[in-house]
């Protein structure tokens, strides 16, 4: 059975989310997993109506008969695990997919969120979540697993030595960026640093993780190895994109894990002997923080399509920055994943627009190139070449079939596998679960 990997081929929130439901309903896939990130991400499910905001759990939680996996690649934030599972439960009791966390996975501390707030937060605009000081730590060798939670004395005294030092840094580090005195009582570092007290919280979060019937802390690779054995399907959920991708992206202006199809391999322990690869795009481009953003609008269009396209994050309330439809970027996603093809999401939001324009080119230092460059410094400078196309005001919303589409759409879409040498294989053109055309 194939294996299905879906990526973001931007700068994140592509509506990968839908993309994945529509995915997961059509095929026989028994596992939904994510391999990387934490609660920096934000989706949105829904079952019977009721809306759910994820951060950390994938997608295919409302699917009882499928299992939710959690790879090694992932950090998790216990108490936002556990209030997004006590959420879903309270609605739904049992009648959600079982959960299986890696042994591997790194625990996000109260010490990573307060060292993100005071740099992270400033330099690259990041979630303030600790993504980044949990992957630091996790890479210097000093962080906690899930598996140093079998044991209340071990996890103790993890978390009293991280949380001596941390203490020692943390205050450095408001000496080194003149943090003053108000902001710094505010964060009575006291209390939040106090071992005993993030001993027994974080102790408390993890006994009800492990006591809920449904989730189970194990080898996820033996499990992702079991059900290929089996022949059955697995489907992995990318969070953010290739553009945040920490060695891949816009760096600095990134996430610190590995969003593009390789941090599948590390991030679960498992290699899928067959995989097609499905790179999500918006029909145009946002991103939420700091860094360079050449198709970038500052007008009107810009304000109709953060507003038409709803564009303000779901895990931080920001208004995303938003642009044209940037095809250098598309193709340097396929390069670096390998894509199969592309699911293009939010064509309806252009709706209107007229005339609509993408990027297909950079003029950087006075030669033109049709690939996208990850360096920082022209990409601040690139003078983009743009082609231009005669937008549609038909509604489609109800559309279901390519040909239905108006042709200005049917040219808009045509152009991008032109360009990209890859079929489009979905097309979302609304807010709704099923307003999907399948190419
Ligand atoms: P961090 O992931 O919180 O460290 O933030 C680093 C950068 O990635 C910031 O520019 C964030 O806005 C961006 N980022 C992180 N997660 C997402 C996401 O899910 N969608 C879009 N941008 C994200």
């Amino acid at each position: 059975m194939k294996n299905v990997a879906v990526v973001g081929s931007q700068w994140g929130d592509e509506g990968k989310g839908k993309i994945i439901d529509t995915i997961a309903q059509k095929k026989d896939f028994k596992a939904v997993v994510r391999y990387q990130g934490g609660n920096n991400a934000g989706h949105t499910v829904v079952k019977e109506g009721i809306k759910y905001a994820l951060h950390l759990i994938p997608s295919g939680i409302l699917f009882p008969e499928k299992t939710c996996v959690i790879g090694n690649g992932v950090i998790i934030d216990p108490k936002v695990f556990l209030e997004e599972i006590e959420k879903i439960e309270s609605r739904i009791g049992k009648n959600h997919a079982k959960i299986l966390i890696s042994e591997k996975a790194h625990l996000i501390m109260p010490w990573h969120i307060i060292r993100d707030g005071i740099t992270g937060g400033k330099v690259v605009g990041t979630t303030k979540r600790g993504i980044g000081p949990t992957y630091m730590d996790y890479i210097e060798r000093t962080g906690i697993r899930m598996i140093d939670t079998e044991d209340k004395n071990v996890f103790r005294k993890k978390v009293a030595d991280s949380a001596s030092w941390n203490r020692k840094l943390i205050e450095t580090m408001l000496d080194f960026h003149k943090v003053p005195k108000k902001e710094r009582t505010k964060l009575d570092l006291d209390e939040a640093l106090n071992e005993k007290t993030i001993t027994e919280s974080y102790w408390n979060y993890l006994l009800k993780i492990k006591n809920n019937s449904s989730i189970t802390i194990g080898d996820v690779s033996l499990y992702l190895d079991s059900l290929q054995e089996n022949n059955k399907g697995i489907l992995f959920e990318g969070a953010q994109a290739i553009l945040l991708d920490v060695a891949h992206g816009t760096y600095p202006y990134v996430t610190s894990s590995h969003p593009t199809v390789g941090g599948l391999f590390v991030g679960t322990g498992f290699r899928p002997r067959k995989l097609e690869v499905i790179g999500v795009a918006k029909a145009y481009t946002t991103r939420v923080g700091e860094g360079p953003f050449p198709t970038e609008l500052f007008d009107e269009v810009g304000k109709k399509i953060r507003e038409v396209g709803v564009e303000f994050g779901t895990t931080t309330g920001r208004p995303r920055r938003c642009g044209w439809l940037d095809l250098t970027i598309l193709k340097y996603a396929k390069l670096i994943n390998g894509l199969d093809g592309i699911a293009l999401t939010k064509l309806d939001v252009l709706t209107g627009i007229n005339p609509l324009k993408v990027a297909v080119g950079y003029k950087i230092d006075g030669q033109k190139r049709d690939t996208f460059t990850i360096n920082i410094e022209k990409l601040k400078q690139v003078k983009v070449i743009y082609e231009e196309f005669p937008g549609w005001k038909e509604d489609i919303t109800k559309v279901r079939k390519f040909k239905d589409l108006p042709r200005n759409a049917q040219k808009y879409v045509n152009r991008i596998e032109k360009f990209t040498k890859l079929p489009v294989k979905m097309i979302g053109v609304g807010p709704d679960r099923k307003a999907v055309i399948i190419k």
